[in-house]
């Protein structure tokens, strides 16, 4: 058994830096369950009290390849020894990953600029693109989550994310995005004919001045619970950005690097966005970030227009370089599909089961939990979804909670993560979620 958590939880030491942490920090983190981390490894993490748990966060997605993957920590330990940063001189490390981030992205996003935070690079996705059409309206979608600079969080659809910071950055432009568990028109997806994408047509005959210059969008969205656009949808957007000549943004921050089973999930659909932004699992845990795109919109900006103190230093750098080998290494996307599948067969089985559980989707090793008060009315329950996930880390799985209304639980181990281990975890959430 690899989770073996201990009464009294939380258990002393936890309390300890637990109200260290409620006198020193502020409280506008996400609020997490009383477990504080002390060391991880693969995906079993150890708290302060030597209570282990098995990790279904990655650490909101971004580990991986694993937590202190050994390759992983002698590529960031080589790195630290020899030189850390260098502001935007070259490196062979910063200059090698950017040829391998091209090489394996569609043909038509042929530079990478590299970056330290998501935020940063779906910033610049914007800059890049507003300075490329000459235009400044973006179009972005409902419960879109794109970061929390200032322009990244005027394009997101959730009022979380931007209540009482007004005003945004203007031209921001919204559409409906496939929810279809909660669908804005009430269709139903056998019959809707993706309506909301012809709905988009009147969205901006009511709202753009005739100057959008880009869209940005997630594969799924991951903020607002997990949500997955049905098959076609993200291809025939593309298609109408194509038509209307409105730049393609996609966001692959937190879906990118193996975790929906494909190295990206614009491989799904076969997607050919003009800019692509990546982050998180690319430095499985060293704060790393790019952009890609076509040189034809780069070439829009002067040297000195656009750069950050630390991006694509030798360390971030040398940290993504490893990751890359690791995940073909040891087939990280095959690998999330297999056990991912294991997983999604256990939820499914176990949405029958329990009837607050009301809808169970994803794709490889991302999932959402969508929790109701009645599989009818579809109420959510996150006061429900939030004990779940207290019960879930008591008995040895770590979990997180987010989704519009704060009612899904987010399913995302790191990639390396065995059957025995998505079995053993299934075993706990069965437990945990019949008793609910
Ligand atoms: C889709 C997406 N874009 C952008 C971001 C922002 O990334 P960061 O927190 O590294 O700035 C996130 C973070 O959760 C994300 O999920």
């Amino acid at each position: 058994m690899m989770a073996d958590v201990k009464e009294p939880w939380p258990g002393p030491r936890t309390r300890e830096y637990l109200s260290l942490s409620e006198r020193y920090e502020p409280r506008c983190m996400t609020q997490q369950a009383p477990v504080v981390w002390e060391r991880a490894e693969g995906v079993v993490v150890w708290d302060v009290d030597g209570n282990r748990y098995i990790d279904f966060t990655s650490g909101v997605l971004v580990t991986n390849v694993g937590h202190s993957h050994p390759k992983h920590v002698k590529a960031v330990q080589d790195a630290a020894a020899r030189l850390m940063n260098c502001y935007d001189f070259p490196t062979p490390a910063r200059v090698k990953l950017a040829e391998r981030l091209v090489e394996m992205t569609p043909e038509n996003l042929d530079k990478a600029f590299l970056l330290t935070t998501g935020s940063e690079a779906t910033e610049a996705a914007m800059r890049v693109a507003k300075r490329y059409t000459g235009r400044h309206e973006i179009i972005s979608f409902y419960g879109g989550f794109h970061g929390r600079t200032y322009g990244a969080m005027s394009v997101a659809g959730k009022t979380g994310t931007k209540r009482g910071f007004g005003p945004m950055m203007p031209g921001v432009i919204f559409a409906p995005y496939p929810y279809c568990y909660r669908c804005p028109f009430g269709k139903e997806l056998e019959t809707c004919g993706l309506f909301c994408l012809e709905f988009l047509d009147r969205v901006v005959e009511a709202e753009s001045t005739g100057d959008i210059a880009a869209l940005i969008i997630e594969p799924y969205q991951g903020g607002a619970g997990f949500i997955f656009p049905p098959e076609g949808y993200l291809k025939r957007l593309e298609e109408w950005a194509r038509e209307k000549d409105v730049l393609f943004i996609l966001d692959e921050v937190q879906s990118s690097f193996g975790r929906t089973g494909r190295t990206f999930a614009l491989e799904w659909e076969d997607l050919r966005p003009n800019l692509l932004c990546l982050g998180k699992g690319i430095g499985s845990g060293v704060p790393t970030s790019a952009l890609l795109g076509e040189s034809r919109l780069f070439e829009s900006l002067a040297p000195g227009e656009m750069s950050s103190t630390t991006g694509g230093n030798p360390l971030s750098a040398s940290a993504a370089l490893a990751v890359l080998d690791i995940m073909e290494e040891e087939g990280l996307a095959e690998n999330a599909l297999r056990v991912g599948k294991l997983l999604m067969d256990g939820f499914l089985r176990l949405k029958e089961e329990v009837e607050v559980l009301g809808d169970v989707r994803g794709r490889g090793l991302v999932m959402g939990l969508e929790f109701v008060r009645d599989k009818r009315t579809k109420e959510p329950a996150p006061d429900l979804t939030w004990e779940a996930v207290l019960r879930l880390c008591r008995s040895g799985v770590l979990v997180g909670r987010v989704g519009l209304y704060g009612n899904v639980i987010r399913i995302a181990p790191p990639l390396v993560i065995t059957e025995e281990q998505a079995e053993e975890a299934l075993g706990i959430f069965s437990k945990v979620l019949r008793g609910l």
